[in-house]
C-alpha cells in the first residue's frame, strides 16, 4: 500500500484550556513494503501519528492517503484501506475484549465473514507466529496474562487480519531480552515473507535498528530526521539529542574515528562494526603504522 501523508496537524482538545498540539505539519511518503522506525521521546507525537495511519483519528489538517484514499473518511473504499492497516497498540489492555484468547484472536477474521475452518486455521497460525501454543492458550482468558503475554495476543489479532502495513507501538515493552529477540526475529521474517510495511514505533534504537531501514525521528510533533537506519542510528549525536545514552558500539566507534581511525560512520551494527575495525587495523599493519595505533593518539 502506498502511504502518503501531508501536513498532517493534530491537535487534541482544542480551544481548552488542555489544548494540546501533537501533530505539526507532517509531510511523508511510504512505499510497500518499507520497514521504518518511528523514534522519538515520549511525547513527540509518535502515537498520534500512527493512529492518522490507522485512519483512527481525524486530522486537525491536512491528510493521510492509503492509496489516494483519505483514511479517515467513512467511505466503503476507506473502510477496505482501514482494515488493512494493522495497529497494535502502545498498552495491550486497550485493545483485549475478548473473554478467551482464541475469540480475541477470531475476532477479526470472524469479522471478515470467513468460515470457521478457515478462522480457526488463522487463529493457530497467528499464535504460533508470536510464539504462544495454541492449545497451552486457546482457552486462556486474555486479562489474566502477563502484560507481554497481552501484548503478543494482540500483535496475533492484528496479524489474523492478514494486514498489508502492520504497525507495531512499543511492541517489545514487558518482554524479556528472549522475548524480545525471538519476537523481533518472527517479525522480520513475516515481513520479509509477505512483503507488507512494516513501522515500528520505539525508543529502544537498538531493536529498531535489527528490523528497519529507514528511521523518521520526531521531536515535538515535528519531523526532525528521516533517513537510512544504520546511517542515523550509528550517530551518537541523534541519540543524545533523543536524551538517550547511545550503545557502547557507538560510543566506540565516536572515539575511533575521533582519533582517526578510517571508519565509516554507518557501520552498524556491532558485528560490522567489529569486522571494520579489523579492516582497519589490517591495513594500518600493512603500511606499518599497526604499532603506533592507539585509541586515543
Ligand atoms: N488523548 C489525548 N488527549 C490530549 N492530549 C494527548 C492525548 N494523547 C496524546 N496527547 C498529547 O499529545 C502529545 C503527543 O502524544 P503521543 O502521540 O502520545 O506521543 P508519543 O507516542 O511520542 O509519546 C503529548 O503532548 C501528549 O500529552
Ligand atoms: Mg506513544
Amino acid at each position: 500500500m502506498h502511504i502518503r501523508i501531508e501536513g498532517l496537524t493534530h491537535v487534541y482538545a482544542p480551544r481548552t484550556p488542555a489544548e494540546r498540539v501533537a501533530l505539526r505539519g507532517i509531510n511523508l511518503k511510504f512505499a510497500p513494503g518499507e520497514r521504518v522506525g518511528i523514534l522519538g521521546p515520549t511525547g513527540s507525537g509518535k502515537s498520534t501519528l500512527i493512529q492518522h495511519i490507522a485512519g483512527l483519528l481525524k486530522p486537525t489538517a491536512g491528510q493521510v492517503l492509503l492509496d489516494g484514499i483519505p483514511a479517515h473518511a467513512s467511505t466503503a473504499e476507506a473502510r477496505a484501506r482501514r482494515r488493512q492497516v494493522g495497529l497494535a497498540f502502545q498498552y495491550p489492555e486497550q485493545q483485549i475484549f475478548e473473554a478467551t484468547v482464541f475469540r480475541e484472536v477470531a475476532f477479526g477474521p470472524r469479522n471478515l465473514r470467513l468460515d470457521e475452518a478457515e478462522v480457526a486455521r488463522r487463529v493457530r497460525w497467528a499464535l504460533e507466529m508470536v510464539g504462544m501454543n495454541p492449545e497451552e492458550y486457546g482457552e486462556r482468558v486474555p486479562f489474566a496474562l502477563s502484560g507481554g503475554e497481552m501484548r503478543r495476543v494482540v500483535l496475533a489479532s492484528v496479524l489474523a487480519m492478514r494486514p498489508r502495513v502492520l504497525i507495531l507501538d512499543e511492541p517489545t515493552a514487558g518482554l524479556d531480552p528472549q522475548g524480545r529477540e525471538d519476537l523481533l526475529a518472527r517479525l522480520d521474517a513475516w515481513q520479509r515473507e509477505t512483503g507488507a510495511t512494516l513501522m515500528v514505533v520505539s525508543h529502544h534504537l537498538d531493536e529498531t535498528a535489527r528490523l528497519v531501514d529507514r528511521v523518521i525521528v520526531l521531536w515535538e510533533g515535528r519531523v526532525v530526521a528521516d533517513g537510512p537506519a544504520r546511517a542515523l542510528l550509528g550517530d551518537g549525536c541523534l541519540w543524545r539529542s533523543l536524551g538517550l545514552v547511545p550503545p557502547p558500539e557507538v560510543t566506540l566507534l565516536e572515539a575511533l574515528r575521533q582519533a582517526g581511525w578510517p571508519l565509516s560512520p554507518d557501520c552498524w551494527p556491532r558485528e560490522e562494526l567489529a569486522r571494520e575495525i579489523v579492516r582497519a587495523w589490517r591495513e594500518r599493519a600493512g603500511s606499518g603504522k599497526a604499532g603506533s595505533v592507539g585509541l586515543f593518539g
